[in-house]
């Protein structure tokens, strides 16, 4: 252990009966089922990591003059953890996700949690509240790390106090079981990011600023955005939450990560796995305009989302402002192969060649 933990675990006459978790569980929408504990940690730029706890989930006080609250230092981690066969539960690629977050924190000049810090609190987070890990095939337990500023002033300067806390919930399908193949607006009137803005760090402006994207999705037809570049709005970027791939018959392209992009760690998994399943990669741009071409011609024949919380998700609609592009409306099998292929690591039913299994 990096600093002592402290732990403040609910006795189990105030634990959620488990009927009442059973019933919760049983079709969680995407953010709303938390579990009962949650890991807290403080930082100062006097006495660095300390107290370090899991207490049960509840609200927050906070200054209302707090940092993080008005200037937005705000970054955040999302990671899942897997029931596996013997039981036991498994993060996915947890170091990678803490490498991230340091990353995110960076770019925000906020201090860096240490992966080994990152590690312990997602396993007292876990031990906390194993129970609550799923053993539906379709589920799993969603980790939320976020560290954000505390110090109390308006100064606008990096803060000198910040809290670290982790969260989990009980997570389904992001999209919703069953759901079909996402359909995506490719709007031109908001960009995401900018080179040498925030679009590689994981903090939240990025998902405030994309909100309105996302409503205007929505009101065409569309359950995501798809973004493009911020200069000429031509390239094709990510989307909303997650990172985007193209499919031409056994080849798989991406856009390469070029500092406007989240990286992506189901992305980085896509990449390490689809050689293995006789797929080559590429990462190089792709404009919308190519994009629509490339479906009219048969060359491109799929199109994908990825992420931690979307997983791997087709996509069926594609809605631009000078119309549709057809792409097709069913699930395509690339992605159904690496789906199937990235769910038996995750889940514990292939030997762990990657080390991806924390
Ligand atoms: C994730 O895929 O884990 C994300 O963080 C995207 C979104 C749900 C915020």
């Amino acid at each position: 252990k990096t600093i002592p933990w402290t732990r403040k675990l609910l006795p189990a006459s105030h634990r959620i009966p488990d009927a009442e978790l059973a019933a919760r569980t049983t079709l969680p929408v995407f953010g709303e089922v938390l579990t009962e504990h949650m890991v807290s940690v403080r930082w100062s730029a006097t006495r660095g990591w300390h107290d370090a706890e899991v207490v049960p989930y509840a609200p927050l006080t906070m200054d209302p003059a707090m940092v993080g609250l008005h200037y937005g230092q705000i970054v955040f981690e999302g990671l899942k953890a897997y029931r596996q066969p013997d039981g036991s539960i498994a993060a996915f690629r947890a170091a990678d996700h803490a490498r991230r977050l340091q990353r995110s924190a960076a770019r925000l000049a906020m201090p860096e949690p240490p992966v080994e810090l990152f590690l312990d609190a997602l396993a007292e987070l876990a031990a906390a509240d194993r129970r609550w890990a799923p053993s539906v095939e379709s589920q799993s337990l969603y980790l939320r790390p976020i560290l954000y500023a505390t110090e109390t002033t308006l100064a606008l300067r990096p803060a000198t106090e910040y809290r670290f806390l982790a969260l989990a919930m009980v997570t389904e399908a992001f999209f919703g079981e069953g759901a079909p193949p996402v359909s995506v607006w490719a709007g031109t009137r908001w960009v995401r990011a900018a080179t040498g803005g925030t679009g590689e760090a994981k903090c939240a402006g990025n998902y405030a600023a994309g909100l309105a994207a996302q409503v205007e999705a929505g009101a065409h037809g569309c359950r995501q955005v798809v973004w493009l570049d911020a200069a000429e709005h031509r390239w094709v970027e990510e989307m909303g939450g997650m990172n985007i791939f193209f499919v031409y018959g056994d080849r798989l392209v991406t856009p390469p990560l070029s500092g406007t992009i989240l990286p992506g760690v189901t992305r980085a998994s896509v990449l390490a796995l689809a050689p293995e399943l006789g797929l080559t990669v590429e990462e190089r741009q792709v404009t919308l305009a190519q994009w629509q071409a490339d479906c009219r011609s048969g060359a491109m024949t799929e199109a994908f989302a990825c992420g931690t919380a979307a997983l791997i998700t087709s996509i069926g609609r594609v809605v631009t402002e000078s119309g549709e592009i057809p792409v097709g409306e069913t699930s395509g099998p690339v992605a159904n192969r690496l789906g199937v292929a990235l769910a038996d690591i995750q889940r514990g039913r292939v030997p762990d060649r990657h080390g991806w299994r924390h």
